[in-house]
């Protein structure tokens, strides 16, 4: 697949800028970014005159289709991130999410644009099934636990490029992302890795939520890129793909690891869910991706494990 000319939404965040600087470093000739700066940043994307940002709501350009003639791909990431952001602009994320993925497509239909699409690990639920593959059934909570919005904005998508593909109207991949950490990821809207390193970093108290006992799978944003790349040069369109990794950590072990990578003087508290979040919460207590689907596909596996990640994040984070 040709990748000369790539359109990236949402590429001043965390995973969109790791992307533009990726393309770029494989000879992208020009990289439309289109970005309202809600939670990316300006200073995430390098000055360099094949990158051409227009900074605005997705939601409210009105020539998208024009905008995207000429274009070979597009990487499609905008979206409200992160359960604090979520809980703090609930409609705005669920619009975007939903709008502005509606007038992607449609811009991608009118160009006959490929599109891959980042859906979530929160489309599972707290499904209580060992390993998740993509045909796991979902569980997730009532309306009334609000933070299943996102999830449900994301399924919205999937379901949005699966039916567009039946007609013959788009050529889209989705992926599904588990926690995925790296460079220029922020801890503003409650991204439990960067919020613990800048804490120990401090020496101020990692905060735990809940007790610690719950698990997660952490991925680097850079085997999450080579894959977002080798499946667009595989064309693997109408295909839905877990990105992940597969080994497990304890929040609590989690926190104790950043302490020690960073020599930090930090202790570890506890507050619970309901204190964070009141009662429109409820977390999964473990969420663990089976990714043999994409492994089978592409011949790669996630590289970093957790403790390169941690070190790497810890130095990123004392040069920031
Ligand atoms: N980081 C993860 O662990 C993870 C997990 C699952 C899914 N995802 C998905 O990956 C994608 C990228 O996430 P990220 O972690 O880089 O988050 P991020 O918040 O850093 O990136 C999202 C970017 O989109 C921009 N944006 C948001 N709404 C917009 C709008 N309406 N118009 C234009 N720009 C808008 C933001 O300013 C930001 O730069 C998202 O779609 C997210 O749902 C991420």
């Amino acid at each position: 697949m040709s990748m000369n000319k790539v359109i990236v939404t949402g590429g001043a965040g965390f995973i969109g800028s790791n992307l533009v600087e990726r393309l770029l470093k494989d000879g992208a000739e020009e990289i439309l970014v289109i970005d309202d700066f809600s939670t990316g940043k300006k200073e995430n994307l390098h000055d360099s005159s094949k990158v051409h940002l227009v900074e605005s709501k997705l939601e409210d350009i009105n020539d998208l289709e024009s905008q995207f003639k000429g274009y070979d791909f597009c990487f499609h990431l905008a979206a409200g991130v992160g359960v604090q952001y979520i809980m703090d602009n609930l409609s705005d994320s669920l619009l975007t999410n939903i709008q502005g993925t509606h007038i992607v497509f449609e811009a991608c239909k009118e160009n006959n644009i490929p599109v891959l699409i980042t859906s979530t690990s929160e489309i599972y639920g707290t499904s209580k099934e060992e390993s998740w593959d993509e045909e796991t059934k979902s569980l997730i909570g009532p309306t009334t636990k609000l933070r299943w919005s996102y999830a449900v904005s994301k399924m919205i998508d999937e379901f949005l490029a699966l039916s567009e593909f039946e007609a013959g109207n788009l050529r889209p991949i989705i992926v599904r992302l588990f926690n995925t950490i790296g460079p220029n990821q922020v801890s503003d809207y409650g991204m439990v890795v960067p919020r613990f390193v800048e804490s120990a970093l401090k020496d101020e108290d990692l905060v735990i939520h809940g007790d610690g006992s719950q698990t997660r799978s952490f991925t680097w944003v850079g085997d999450v890129i080579d894959y977002f790349v080798k499946l667009a040069e595989l064309k693997s369109f109408g295909e839905i793909y877990n990105i992940g990794q597969t080994e497990e950590i304890s929040i609590k072990n989690l926190a104790q690891l950043i302490i020690d990578t960073s020599n930090s003087n930090s202790k570890i508290k506890f507050l619970s869910h309901k204190d964070v979040f009141g009662d429109k919460f409820e977390d999964p207590t473990r969420r663990t991706p089976n990714i043999d689907k994409i492994v089978k596909a592409t011949g790669i596996k996630p590289g970093y494990d957790i403790q390169t990640m941690i070190k790497e994040i810890v130095e990123f984070k004392r040069q920031d």
